[in-house]
């Protein structure tokens, strides 16, 4: 089982482990640890949920603000931090919206991801677990050859605000990496989990050379996988079609990380028509920070 994620939903450490531990213990085809990773890291396997913080020598902490660490749920009392989260606020490089209304989803690569890439005839952003990425290497290959736009998740879909800022570089050079390792490029885009941001965070992965790409039309297609379900199909088409009826562009956020919203999301596809944009092209943007050739090795 992937991990993924239960966005907006009263989640806690204690219900995500399992499905953590049962991810450890399925694993069955991964992208090999590459030497390059070894001779940096001195690790050579990928990690768990927990990834080690390894100094990169261009993250500058005496540069990054401290906000304090916020759990899920909490708020700070200002909104000098910026939290998306919290107030919607957005940083002037953060992409939250889209001259076209187009899709992106995240928490993927999953089982499901197969079908969704085999059912859209338009290009689309996956912002990936590193995690996920590193299980279904075959599928990330397969998302990038069909000319999605590849973004990071982070590693394990850890609440941003709550971790250190040793935590943090961790959660994006993890799945820098497994971005690299798998498919040879490094993102330029990432999205937070939940939409957890702050001018801390941004801080961060500015340091990385990555951008916040947030959303402004939320499908919340997720709710038809909460038990009891608390959205149906229909609804989820019918949110679709109301945001489509508004004649105006957007970035809509789904999840690739279940058998439902990806069903979901190809009729979503069909509603909002093949006109759609990635998020480096609704800011006229680039896709990798780097590409390295396919023959450098992996
Ligand atoms: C990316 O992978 C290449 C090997 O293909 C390696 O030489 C390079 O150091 C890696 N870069 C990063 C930032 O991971
Ligand atoms: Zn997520």
């Amino acid at each position: 089982m992937p991990i993924v994620c239960v966005l907006g939903a009263a989640i806690d450490k204690s219900d995500t482990e399992p499905l953590l531990m049962a991810y450890n213990a399925s694993m069955s085809a991964t992208t090999p640890f590459p030497s390059w990773l070894t001779a940096f890291t001195g690790i050579n396997q990928w990690p768990g949920p927990d990834p080690p913080y390894i100094p990169l020598d261009f993250i500058d902490f005496s540069k990054i603000p401290n906000h304090g660490l916020r759990g899920m749920g909490v708020c700070p009392t200002t909104r000098d931090s910026c939290s998306f989260d919290c107030y919607k606020c957005v940083s002037y490089d953060d992409v939250y919206t889209c001259p076209k209304l187009s899709q992106s989803f995240d928490d993927g690569p999953s089982a499901f991801t197969d079908r969704l890439l085999d059912n859209l005839n338009h290009k689309v952003t996956f912002f990936t677990l590193g995690m996920n990425v590193v299980r279904y290497p075959e599928t990330y290959l397969k998302a990038v050859q069909k000319g999605h736009l590849m973004g990071t998740h982070t590693w394990s879909h850890k609440f941003l605000p709550s971790l250190t800022n040793e935590q943090v570089v961790a959660q994006f050079e993890w799945s820098i990496w497994a971005m690299n390792a798998t498919a040879g490029h490094l993102p330029k885009w990432y999205r937070p989990p939940y939409g957890a941001i702050d001018d801390r965070i941004r801080v961060i992965a500015r340091m990385f050379g990555m951008q916040a790409v947030v959303w402004d039309y939320d499908l919340f297609d997720w709710r038809m996988e909460t038990v009891p379900p608390t959205k149906t199909k229909q609804q989820v088409l019918e949110d679709a079609r109301r945001f489509k009826a508004q004649g105006r562009g957007g970035f809509t956020l789904e999840h690739d990380a279940y058998a439902s919203t990806v069903d979901a999301a190809i009729e979503v596809s069909k509603i909002y028509g093949p006109d759609q944009l990635t998020a480096a092209q609704c800011v006229d943007s680039f896709d990798y920070i780097k590409q390295y050739q396919e023959d450098d090795g992996k």
